[in-house]
């Protein structure tokens, strides 16, 4: 067994905040199921939205966020992660944050802008903000003496006072493959954190890496946490379309700098849908994209920044540049193919502004959570923010509470267990699964599909789980498993929600209700 202070699921923006704040003063366990740096917010391409223009303001982007939010954002929330913008970019840049920088700007810093939001508030490090971000703060964790980087260590569920029949709810750790041994692990901790990301794996065509297989919410779900409006899944509008690339995004930066979404023939579309044309949030830009797809039969659209000088074009989005014309598509002289594809999930375990969630000792922060900053559509850019202040808020309270006494925790027992005799069964049920999401529970819903869906999770979780209790455990049964227990939270949460939101639209309910509600499942009930 091991033992730390807090032990940390997943090493993306959140989970490297925690360790780094913690650090100084605890014996931190980061374990991540690949590399340190695999994970989503070292794709993040456009950067991270603040108030950092004396131009802008703390209410203007709330009113912005409240406003893609649909109604459904905490207020309360959405002005703490605000407020706190300014002081986590200062730390970031403090830590040696190569953002792009523009002397001509009274910051120092080129802003950019993005869909929905009324201001240049976008700090960033060119087309790939997130890589940035991360290998600084990656280099910190290495070298920190009280942090123990457990690479290619996979959590397969959390220890909780309940599980183990004592009374009370409270985690202690987690039961974790080490994937080189093929052993698995007892990390025990007094505080346990689920940094572990979001769920875009889920469907069949995502943004997403691999990581994305909602591992968190289901870990979190089975010890006893609530979530909360699983149904809003984000489509982002503009995925590269090649038949050589795996999910590249194309930055809604281009957009905001001009891009210009077409359809084949090379019409203009999204003044007919928005007023805010290519800048509408991003719910109702994905939607028209699907809306002119269908109607007129398209494999894709096309996103065109080529009116715009070259020279501005490989300055602003150099990685995006170089590897579509990787691919044969020179930007500066040719629009990009591109169709919306899953992006971002902007429910997940419920939590207060410290990541607590219902389970005591164990917290939530990042996409794994549901802080309520989101509402039905989360803001472009306010995902990274939400990463560094719920962190260093959660860090803050575990620093100021005593440490927890251990109790005894038994071994992973896998005695009535036996080595998988056709792993097919994995590999068939996982596409499957993403299948079902992608057909059934899209951008465009209706009760049948959803019904639909939910018979086939059904079916799938049964077939999963029993295949879990016989067989040795293994990196893609664990995902599998959290994939499946993740789609039925997102279809339940859908069939619940009787009118069209944000991200959730369907047809048998096109209209939105005058009160905005919540949806929230509670485990057991
Ligand atoms: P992640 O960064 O996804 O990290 C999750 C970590 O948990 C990973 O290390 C993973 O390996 C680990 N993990 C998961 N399950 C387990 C397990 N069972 N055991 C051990 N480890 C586990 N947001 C913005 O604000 N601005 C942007 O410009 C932006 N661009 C984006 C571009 C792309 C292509 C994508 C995919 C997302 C983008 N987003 C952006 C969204 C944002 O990147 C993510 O929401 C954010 O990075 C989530 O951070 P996180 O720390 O919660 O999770
Ligand atoms: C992008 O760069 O378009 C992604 C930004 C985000 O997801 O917030």
């Amino acid at each position: 067994m091991l033992k730390f202070d807090v032990l940390i699921i997943g090493s993306g923006l959140a989970g490297m905040t925690l360790a780094l704040h913690l650090a100084e003063h605890r014996k931190v366990a980061l374990v991540t199921k690949r590399d340190l740096l695999e994970g989503s917010s070292t794709y993040a391409q456009g950067g991270i939205a603040a108030v950092l223009d004396t131009g802008d303001s703390v209410e203007a982007h709330i009113q912005d966020t409240l406003v893609a939010g649909a109604g459904l954002c905490n207020e309360e929330t959405t002005r703490f992660i605000v407020e706190h913008s300014k002081e986590a970019i200062d730390w970031l840049i403090e830590l040696g944050v190569p953002f792009t920088k523009d002397e001509t700007h009274k910051t120092g810093y080129h802003l950019t802008r993005e869909g929905g939001h009324s201001h240049r508030r976008i700090i960033h490090a060119a087309d790939a903000t997130g890589a940035a971000v991360t290998s600084t703060l990656g280099q910190k964790i290495k070298a920190h003496p009280n942090i123990t980087l457990l690479e290619d260590h996979i959590a397969i569920d959390l220890i909780t006072s309940k599980k183990l029949g004592q009374p009370g709810n409270r985690c202690f750790g987690a039961y974790v493959l080490d994937k080189q041994a093929d052993e698995v692990r007892t990390v025990a901790a007094g505080h346990t954190i689920l940094a572990s990301g979001g769920a875009g794996k889920v469907y069949l065509y995502t943004t997403n890496p691999d990581t994305a297989t909602g591992d968190g919410i289901a870990m979190g779900w089975r010890a006893g946490c609530r979530v909360s409006n699983m149904e809003f899944i984000q489509f982002h509008p503009t995925c590269l379309y090649h038949p050589h690339t795996k999910s590249f995004l194309i930055t809604e930066a281009v957009r905001g700098e001009g891009g210009i979404l077409r359809l084949p023939d090379g019409t203009r579309f999204m003044p007919a849908h928005d007023a805010r044309a290519e800048l509408a949030p991003r719910d109702v830009v994905a939607r028209a994209i699907d809306f002119e797809m269908k109607r007129h039969g398209l494999d894709c659209v096309y996103l065109d920044i080529s009116y715009k000088p070259a020279s501005f074009i490989q300055e602003h989005f150099p990685n995006i540049y170089a590897h579509c014309l990787e691919l044969g598509i020179d930007i500066t002289k040719e629009p990009i193919p591109v169709v919306p594809a899953v992006h971002f999930t902007c429910g997940g375990l419920v939590t207060d502004l410290s990541g607590h969630t219902d389970v005591d000792g164990l917290y939530a922060v990042g996409e794994v959570a549901c802080t309520g900053l989101h509402g039905a559509n989360r803001l472009a850019s306010n995902s990274l923010l939400e990463c560094m202040v719920i962190g260093r808020a959660a860090a803050n309270e575990i620093l100021h509470t005593q440490p927890v006494e251990l109790p005894a925790i038994p071994s992973w027992d896998d005695s009535r267990v036996t080595d998988p005799d056709e792993e097919v069964v994995i590999s068939h049920n996982w596409d499957e699964l993403r299948r079902a999401m992608w057909d059934y529970v899209g951008i465009v819903r209706t009760n049948k599909r959803l019904e639909r869906a939910l018979n086939r999770i059904k079916l799938l979780s049964e077939e999963i789980n029993e295949y879990y209790s016989n067989f040795h455990v293994s990196n893609d049964l664990i995902e599998l498993r959290n994939l499946v227990q993740t789609a039925e939270l997102i279809v339940r949460s859908a069939l619940l929600r009787k009118e069209s939101r944000g991200l959730h639209y369907s047809r048998d309910y096109p209209d939105m209700l005058a009160e905005a509600r919540d949806t929230t499942l509670s485990p057991g009930a």
